[in-house]
């Protein structure tokens, strides 16, 4: 672990300072990643992590090590792969899990620890049976042992707004003293309303000794639909770090979206005054990357990032915005990295002019990248005509590392009679050079070529949610399949898009068989690894 980028106490962060700035801790792929339907294999995990790095987070919460191989592994991946984002990693207030963090960390650039314990009277009662003291002694001695690793640690009292305040004054007293560098006070059960967070805050930033040397954090649950106004409400008093996902995707009803907070700070800058180091002309399209690889979407009217978010269908409302735009928008489209015009490009545009689109949609790509979208993009000019920014984005999006094998289709034939059965003959081909046919009868043509995938990859998948929507308008436009299947007692999920929905089944199917396979590949490698550092 690299002990020297590690963040030292900064006095300026607690404060009002004339260049008043706040940090956002994403937890996307742990907080956001742990609910139901959002579990993510190691390589999505990375993908997402370098666009949250591009979008700007300051502080990316890779995972909790000590909870699988998996999650140590895909810390450990993502802490090697970033250059400017911290990464850190959840530990309990326990020896195995913060040795075991410090470990998933040791090739971070910079890093951080993140130490959590309940503090409230219920936990303390019924979860954890401990004293007050004796929750005083296990923050005090295991952030004094997470320091010996990190310069950076975070401590976090779990349940924080049901924890008696003047207790709370106390566990942070002690935690800085101890070495703490974040104090994060949670809304763990999504219970609070806004101005009774602005009452704790105001309270512990007077009252916590040596307060001025440690970032006071907020983490919002969005139980009661108030996560994102008791976070704004907690950075109006004080609070330098906003704890958030993106969609406000996890546990229950989720987490504080991160989208939202932004634009808030951005557009009630004069209000709020406070700034973040976001690049918002990347919501929208890490929005929709994590849409892609989670395979869940998010509602239409969903602020900022929903297909509603811009949408002015009302005639009053369109007669006010061809006078004036401000009359009914309050941000623009293209802020949030929604491209303008939609009507791009065809058969004859070249390579150049592609990667300038696809930069204005918010898509970044290295030169490997690029060649595989433009090759994507002659075949699609070849079945399409118009070519939008929506399918530009769906190609973009495609490039999920799942698309490339071991497995993938050669031929697929299918047909269906009105009343009947239908069936389904594929072809596909394997990485070690192996071709295998199969056929399937099923009760639609989606369900058969599921079953001829099944059989000849020998993969058992029970289809638990399947899902097609059109990427943009007109009869030629793609369709984005997306596929939950449940294997090995885990939900999987495999998306892809075509101008064929059929086809573009296959391949979501297809990219969940290679996850399985990829997995169980990445796991017999771990085991050998580990049998050999043991041996
Ligand atoms: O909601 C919560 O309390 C948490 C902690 C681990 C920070 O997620
Ligand atoms: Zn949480």
């Amino acid at each position: 672990m690299n002990s020297q980028t590690a963040q030292p106490n900064d006095t300026s962060e607690g404060g009002d300072s004339a260049e008043d700035r706040v940090r956002i801790f994403d937890t996307t792929l742990r907080d956001g990643e742990q609910a139901p339907g959002f579990s993510m294999d190691r390589r999505a995990k990375l993908c997402m992590a370098q666009a949250l790095e591009a979008l700007g987070v300051d502080i990316l919460e890779a995972g909790f090590p000590q909870a699988s191989p998996d999650d140590f592994a895909a810390v450990e991946e993502i802490a090697r792969s970033l250059r400017n984002t911290t990464v850190c990693a959840l530990a309990r207030c326990q020896t195995g899990d913060i040795d075991t963090s410090a470990r998933a960390l040791e090739r971070a650039h910079r890093s951080r620890i993140h130490l959590f314990l309940s503090t409230s009277p219920l936990h303390r009662e019924h979860k954890l049976g401990m004293s007050k003291q004796q929750v005083l002694d296990t923050a005090v001695a295991s952030i004094e042992r997470a320091r010996k690793y990190c310069a950076d640690v975070e401590f976090s009292a779990e349940d924080a707004l049901r924890t008696e305040p003047e207790f709370l004054v106390e566990v942070f007293s002690a935690a800085i003293a101890a070495g703490a560098t974040t104090l994060n006070a949670p809304d763990t059960v999504g219970y609070t309303t806004p101005s009774e967070m602005v009452e704790l805050f105001t309270y512990l930033r007077k009252n916590v000794r040596d307060a001025h040397k440690a970032v006071f954090s907020t983490h919002c649950h969005d139980d009661l639909g108030m996560a994102v106004a008791n976070s704004l409400a907690a950075v109006s008093a004080g609070a330098r770090q906003v704890e958030c996902t993106i969609n406000g995707i996890g546990e229950r009803a989720g987490n504080a979206a991160l989208e939202e907070i932004v634009m808030a700070l951005k557009v009630r800058a004069p209000h709020f005054g406070i700034a973040t180091g976001i690049d918002t002309r990347k919501l929208y399209p890490t929005s929709r990357l994590l849409t892609q690889l989670t395979g869940q979407v998010v509602q239409r009217n969903k602020a900022v990032v929903g297909e509603n978010a811009f949408a002015h269908e009302s005639g009053i409302h369109q007669h006010g915005m061809l006078k004036h735009r401000s009359t009914y928008e309050i941000m623009r489209p293209q802020d949030v990295g929604i491209a303008e015009t939609t009507l791009v490009l065809g058969k004859h545009s070249g390579r150049h002019a592609l990667r300038q689109r696809l930069e204005t949609l918010g898509h970044t790509l290295d030169d490997e990248a690029m060649e595989s979208v433009f090759k994507h993009f002659k075949a699609l000019a070849d079945r399409k005509r118009d070519i939008r920014d929506e399918d530009l984005e769906a190609l973009a999006l495609g490039l999920d590392p799942d698309a490339t094998g071991p497995w993938h289709l050669v031929q697929l034939n299918t047909s269906s009679h009105l009343g009947g059965n239908a069936s389904a003959n594929v072809k596909l081909g394997h990485e070690d050079g192996r071709e295998v046919s199969e056929a399937a009868i099923g009760d639609g043509p989606v369900d058969a070529v599921l079953r001829a995938i099944e059989r000849a990859t020998g993969t058992d998948m029970v289809l638990k949610r399947f899902q097609v929507r059109a990427m943009s308008e007109g009869g030629d436009a793609q369709g984005h399949a997306q596929l939950t299947a449940r294997h090995a007692q885990r939900d999987w999920q495999g998306s892809s898009v075509s101008t064929d929905i059929i086809e573009a089944t296959a391949h979501a199917a297809l990219a969940i068989v290679n996850r399985i396979e990829r997995q169980a590949r990445d796991n017999s490698a771990d085991a050998s690894v580990l049998q050999g550092a043991t041996a």
